[in-house]
C-alpha cells in the first residue's frame, strides 16, 4: 500500500473555529477517505497553531494566561472536528513538546548550514496577520493590512533571516515543471510570477523585549530571539511524522489551505525543506473562500458562519447532508462559493432526497414487494438494455474505480463524487425506461404473456439497479460515511466496514469492491431491508436553521 499524507493548515487559537476551518478540514477528510477507499496507507493531519502574538493579546483581554486561552480554543477546534466526523490520524498543537523540540532542531540545522543568518531589518509589520508586507504592498493599501485593514506598524529590528533568495531558481524550476504541483493552475501562475520578480531574505525571528510574555519557541542558538511563528508553525507537517514509525509518510502528498497562505506553503516551506535536505511536498492546493449569503464573512459584519449554525443544519438535515453541501458546493477551485440557505435546500433535494435517497428507497421497496426482500438473480438477455449509455447502470459503473482514483489524485473531489451521481441518475433513467412498476402490475393482473420471462425481466432490472446503487454508495462514502454505513446495514453489505464504526477500514481496495457482481457485490438471495428514507425532502419555505 503506497502511503498518502494530507495536511490542513494548523489553525490559530486566538478565536473559535468557523465554517472556513471546517471546510478546509472537510476537504482533507474527504481526500483522506477517498484514498483509504482506494487502498492507500493514509495519514491525515490537522491541528492548531498556538504561538501567535494575537493569542497573547486575546488571553490578556480575557484575563487568562496564553496557555489557558490556547487550551480553551484548541478544545473548541477538537470538538468541532469531532462533530464534523473528521477522520484525522493526529491533531497537533504547536505547544506540544514533540513539535517544539523538533522545530528547534530544524532551525538549528538551518543556522548551521548558513541558510539562517543574522541581519538588520526594517519593514511594515501586519499585526493581525503576523507578517511583514513589502513597501509596495504597504503603499498600495495605504499602509493598512491588505487582509484586515488595520494600520501597519513600522518595525526595525535585528533579526535572523532565512536565505529564501538562494532558492529562487530552484523554486521556479520545481513549480514550473510541476515537480511541486501548485493547484489550481491560476494560483501556480501567480506564484511563478511573484518568484520571477525576485525573492528576498525572510525574517525568521524577533528579539524578545522586556515584559514580553514567554510564549513561543526561542532561537536555539540565541535565546534572546524568538522564532517567528510562521516559520515554526510550518515545521508541524514534518515534526509530527519525523519518527521511525511515521517517516514513511514523508513527503506530504498534499498540503491543503486557502489562497491567503499559499505563499508560505508553496514557496517558503519548500525552500526550507530543500535547505534541510528534505523532500518537498508533491502538491500544494489553495482553494478560494466561502462567503455567506453573498457577502464576504468578516468580524465587522458579524456574519461568520459559526459552528452552532452548522450544528443546526446537521440537526435538521443530518451531518452528512451538511458535509455533502460543503464539499460539492464549496470553493475548492479558484472561485469563492456562497453558503446560502436556498441553495442548500436545492442541492439537498436534488442530490440527496430525490437522488440517492429516493433511488435506494424505490429499489429496496420493489425488491421487498416483488422478491420478498431478497436480491433477485439477474438473467442474461432478460432485459433489453438501452442504447444510451447514460441510461445503462452497468455501463455507467464500468471503470468507475479508475476514474475515481484519477480525480482523487488531482483533488477533484466534486468530480469524483459526481461519478456516483451519474450512477444514481442512470438508475433513475433506467427505471423510467424499463418501467418495472408497470411490468409488475401487468403480472399481478395475470396479463403478462410469458410470466416466467416477465419475472426474469423484473428481477434483472432490480438487480442491475441495486448493484449500481451499491457501487454508487462506495463512491459517496468519503463525503457521507454515516449515511452510507446505514445503507450498508440495511442492505447487508456490512462486511464493507465494521457496523459499529463507520470509520473503520475497508476489507478490500475500491477496484475490488466496485467490481460489478464480484466477490463483494450483492449476492443473489441477500436480504435487502427497506427502511425510512435516508434523506427526508426539505421545504425551502421553512426558515433557515440556526
Ligand atoms: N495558523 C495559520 C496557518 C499556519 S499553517 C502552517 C493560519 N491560521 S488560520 O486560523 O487563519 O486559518 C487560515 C485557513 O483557514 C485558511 O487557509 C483556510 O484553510 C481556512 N479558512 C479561513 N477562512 C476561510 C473561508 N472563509 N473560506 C474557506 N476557508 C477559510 O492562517
Amino acid at each position: 500500500m503506497t502511503p498518502y499524507y494530507v495536511t490542513t493548515p494548523i489553525y490559530y487559537v486566538n478565536d473559535r473555529p468557523h465554517i472556513g476551518h471546517c471546510y478546509t478540514t472537510l476537504i482533507a477528510d474527504v481526500a483522506a477517505r477517498m484514498h483509504r477507499l482506494i487502498g492507500r496507507d493514509v495519514f491525515f493531519l490537522t491541528g492548531t497553531d498556538e504561538h501567535a502574538e494575537k493569542v497573547v493579546v486575546k488571553a490578556a483581554e480575557n484575563g487568562v494566561s496564553p496557555m489557558e486561552w490556547a487550551d480553551r480554543n484548541a478544545g473548541e477546534f477538537r470538538r468541532a472536528f469531532e462533530f464534523m466526523n473528521f477522520s484525522n490520524d493526529d491533531f497537533v498543537r504547536t505547544t506540544e513538546e514533540r513539535h517544539k523540540s523538533r522545530a528547534s532542531a530544524y532551525i538549528q540545522r538551518l543556522v548551521d548550514s548558513g541558510d539562517i543568518e543574522l541581519g538588520d531589518y526594517e519593514g511594515w509589520w501586519d499585526v493581525s496577520q503576523e507578517e511583514y508586507v513589502t513597501e509596495t504592498v504597504a503603499k498600495e493599501h495605504d499602509y493598512k493590512s491588505p487582509v484586515t485593514g488595520r494600520p501597519l506598524e513600522k518595525r526595525r529590528e535585528q533579526n535572523y533571516f532565512f536565505r529564501l533568495d538562494r532558492y529562487a531558481g530552484w523554486l521556479e524550476d520545481q513549480i514550473g515543471s510541476d515537480t511541486i504541483r501548485v493547484l489550481p493552475e491560476a494560483r501556480k501562475n501567480e506564484v511563478l510570477g511573484r518568484i520571477r520578480l525576485g525573492l528576498q531574505k525572510v525574517p525568521v525571528s524577533r528579539r524578545i523585549k522586556p515584559g514580553d510574555a514567554d510564549w513561543g519557541v526561542r532561537m536555539p542558538n540565541d535565546p534572546e530571539h524568538r522564532v517567528y511563528v510562521w516559520i515554526e508553525a510550518l515545521c508541524n507537517y514534518l515534526t509530527v511524522v519525523d519518527t521511525p514509525e511515521r517517516r514513511r509518510w514523508w513527503p506530504a502528498d498534499v498540503h491543503l489551505m486557502a489562497k491567503d497562505i499559499l505563499w508560505f506553503h508553496a514557496v517558503i516551506w519548500p525552500a526550507m525543506l530543500k535547505a534541510l535536505g528534505e523532500k518537498a511536498p508533491r502538491t500544494v492546493y489553495a482553494h478560494a473562500y466561502f462567503i455567506s449569503e453573498g457577502r464576504k464573512m468578516s468580524k465587522s459584519l458579524g456574519n461568520f458562519i459559526e459552528i452552532d449554525q452548522l450544528r443546526a443544519y446537521a440537526g435538521k438535515y443530518s451531518l452528512d447532508a451538511l458535509r455533502w453541501f460543503l464539499v460539492t458546493q464549496g470553493p475548492l477551485g479558484a472561485n469563492d462559493a456562497d453558503f446560502a440557505y436556498q441553495r442548500f435546500v436545492e442541492v439537498y433535494n436534488a442530490d440527496l432526497a430525490n437522488g440517492i435517497g429516493n433511488a435506494t428507497s424505490r429499489v429496496s421497496n420493489m425488491i421487498a414487494k416483488y422478491f420478498d426482500g431478497k436480491v433477485p438473480a439477474p438473467v442474461e438477455g432478460a432485459v433489453a438494455m438501452p442504447s444510451d449509455a447514460s441510461m445503462d447502470p452497468k455501463r455507467t459503473a464500468s471503470n468507475v474505480s479508475e476514474t475515481f482514483t484519477k480525480y482523487a489524485g488531482a483533488m477533484q473531489m466534486g468530480e469524483g463524487l459526481a461519478l456516483a451521481i451519474q450512477l444514481v441518475t442512470s438508475v433513475d433513467r433506467f427505471i423510467n425506461e424499463t418501467r418495472p412498476f408497470s411490468l409488475a402490475k401487468q403480472m399481478d393482473k395475470g396479463e403478462h404473456p410469458d410470466p416466467a420471462r416477465g419475472r426474469a425481466e423484473l428481477g434483472t432490472t432490480l438487480y442491475l439497479c441495486a448493484e449500481a446503487l451499491r457501487i454508487a454508495s462506495l463512491l459517496l462514502y468519503p463525503a457521507m460515511p454515516e449515511k452510507m454505513a446505514e445503507l450498508w446495514t440495511r442492505w447487508n453489505c456490512r462486511h464493507l466496514v465494521d457496523p459499529s464504526d463507520c470509520n473503520s477500514a475497508f476489507v478490500a481496495p475500491l477496484v475490488e469492491l466496485a467490481e460489478w457482481g464480484g466477490k463483494h457485490g450483492l449476492q443473489v438471495g441477500q436480504e435487502v431491508v427497506k427502511g425510512d428514507a435516508l434523506f427526508m425532502r426539505a421545504d425551502a419555505s421553512e426558515p433557515a436553521p440556526g
